[in-house]
């Protein structure tokens, strides 16, 4: 019989965490986009990110994604942020998207004219 912990890692491994370079998070939620906005580009996300083989992968521009509910700044949504940059994005509709994947995760380019406040994360040595 496994532990819990095993069974943790076992999970965080099936997803491959560890491996991943970026976090991507979006907010779906009702008071900064329409729920047909949210959904659609959280779908168009999730498809182009598989489409390049950064999602659930171990290359080198990786990247795991999360859909949430709020991230407390409820206007001009769908708001976006990605890590380790810190780079906070609004109105990232759909038709957004590919270009985002395209410029800020694959070449690593921050879309400065979509970027509305950065809070980079350092790592400690
Ligand atoms: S509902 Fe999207 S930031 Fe609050």
């Amino acid at each position: 019989m496994s532990t819990p912990t095993s069974k943790l890692t076992e999970a965080a491994l099936q997803v491959k965490i560890g491996s991943y370079t970026r976090h991507i998070f979006l907010c779906v939620g009702e008071s900064c986009c329409s729920k047909e906005q949210g959904e659609a580009a959280w779908t168009t996300l999730k498809n182009d990110l598989k489409e390049k083989n950064l999602s659930l992968s171990d290359g080198p521009s990786a990247c795991y994604r999360t859909k949430t509910g709020c991230l407390r700044i409820c206007m001009q949504g769908p708001i976006l942020v990605v890590y380790p940059e810190g780079n906070w994005y609004a109105n990232m509709t759909a038709d957004r998207i590919p270009e985002f994947v395209d410029r800020q995760i694959v070449k690593g380019e921050a879309v400065e004219e979509w970027i509305f406040a950065r809070n980079p994360l350092s790592q400690n040595d």
